[in-house]
């Protein structure tokens, strides 16, 4: 295996809400790639779909939602878990948009073969149990190993994430932990089974720089040593510099561009795109920690009333008139591992 086979192949996804106020179409035809031991970097204005795609994936999308259409396509590499993925020479196929979403074959995917971090932790800790027995028992439920094992193989999980203490922290609670702390107790958790890709939804926004940092390298040296894959979807671009090898922008739950990372920084085609590359604080200007991309003119429609045409085009001022706003551009190639949706480039 190297890194340009494909672990995830997402195309023309359609994730809807149906609510009594009218339809979402929280993700409406999405497509995404990623290969297999390499990082994607997910970005977009808030409310664009990266959550929903994201959850998509697991089949955990909230109440009133529901994969409509579409193909996530998993490229399950058959091998021992804690074997390096990249060495291993048989592969299933599976299309987990077609799973149910209670079902067994999603159920020893989820957590096991693919798990997922969230920006806060307790969406995955339950309070009323302590940080051992929950990770034990994703442990267990995968993993042939009795609970003295399963015990065992927690503490090491919690000091490989670089958890303080780990042999007594295994017995607290998740509100006896620092936010940071149980950053670390949820990441260990979602690696216990040595997935193949995680999904990282935001995980350190809510951190502190140092731990941030600290946190991103732990999931590099993860990925390196596992040959895991990495869905890394954050507000911050310095984030996704650092950690993404391909970068895919979101946009009213489309992907309007993917490219390789320096491309997408140096050479930007998308006009969205390019105002998110604008919104980057310069070198020196004063950013607020946490602060999101709020300087692109006008804002993200209401997900009831989605304009006609290219969904940016009210927004954009590239905008060609009785064109964009007529017709939804299609996907266009425009050079190697480049797409943008875009007329200008037709
Ligand atoms: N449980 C839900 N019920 C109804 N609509 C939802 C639900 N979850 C998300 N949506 C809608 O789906 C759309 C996409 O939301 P999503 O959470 O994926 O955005 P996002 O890109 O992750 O935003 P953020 O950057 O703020 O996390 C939004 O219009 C949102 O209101
Ligand atoms: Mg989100």
């Amino acid at each position: 295996m190297n890194e340009s086979n494909p672990l995830l192949q997402i195309k023309d996804l359609k994730t809807y809400f149906f609510l009594d106020e009218g339809t979402v179409k929280a993700v409406d035809g999405a497509d995404l790639e990623l290969g297999t031991c390499s990082t994607l970097g997910v970005v977009g204005e808030s409310g664009c779909g990266k959550s929903v795609a994201a959850r998509s994936i697991m089949q955990i999308v909230a109440k009133g939602g529901r994969i409509v259409s579409g193909e996530i396509l998993f490229h399950h590499q058959l091998c021992k878990p804690g074997t390096d993925r990249r060495l291993s020479e048989k592969e299933e196929v599976i299309d987990l948009a077609m799973l149910d979403p209670q079902g067994d074959k999603i159920r020893s995917i989820r957590g096991a073969e693919i798990s997922m971090v969230f920006q806060e932790p307790m969406t995955s800790l339950s309070p009323v149990h302590t940080i051992g027995n929950q990770i034990g028992e994703v442990i267990s439920l995968h993993q042939k190993l009795d609970p003295k094992q399963a015990r065992e193989k927690a503490i090491a999980m919690l000091d490989h994430v670089g958890m303080p203490l780990p042999k007594r922290t295994i017995d607290r609670y998740p509100h006896e932990l620092s936010g940071g702390m149980r950053q670390r107790a949820m990441i260990a958790m979602a690696l216990s089974c040595h997935p193949s890709l995680l999904i990282a939804d935001e995980p350190t926004t809510a951190l502190d720089v140092t731990t941030e940092a600290q946190i991103l390298s732990l999931m590099r040296k993860l990925q390196d040593e596992l040959g895991m894959s990495i869905m890394f979807i954050t507000h911050n671009l310095g984030v996704i510099a650092q950690m993404a090898d391909r970068v895919a922008v979101m946009y009213l739950g489309k992907v309007v561009e993917a490219a390789s990372v320096d491309t997408l920084f140096y050479k930007p085609l998308h006009p969205y795109t390019q105002a998110l590359m604008e919104s980057i604080p310069r070198l020196g200007a004063k950013k607020r920690r946490g602060e999101r991309l709020a300087s692109i003119r006008g804002s993200v429609p209401d997900p009831y009333n989605l304009p006609k045409g290219c969904p940016f085009h009210p927004r954009c001022a590239k905008r060609v008139p009785n064109v964009c706003d007529r017709e939804e551009p299609p996907n266009l190639k425009v050079d190697q591992g480049h797409e943008v949706r875009c007329v200008l480039y037709k």
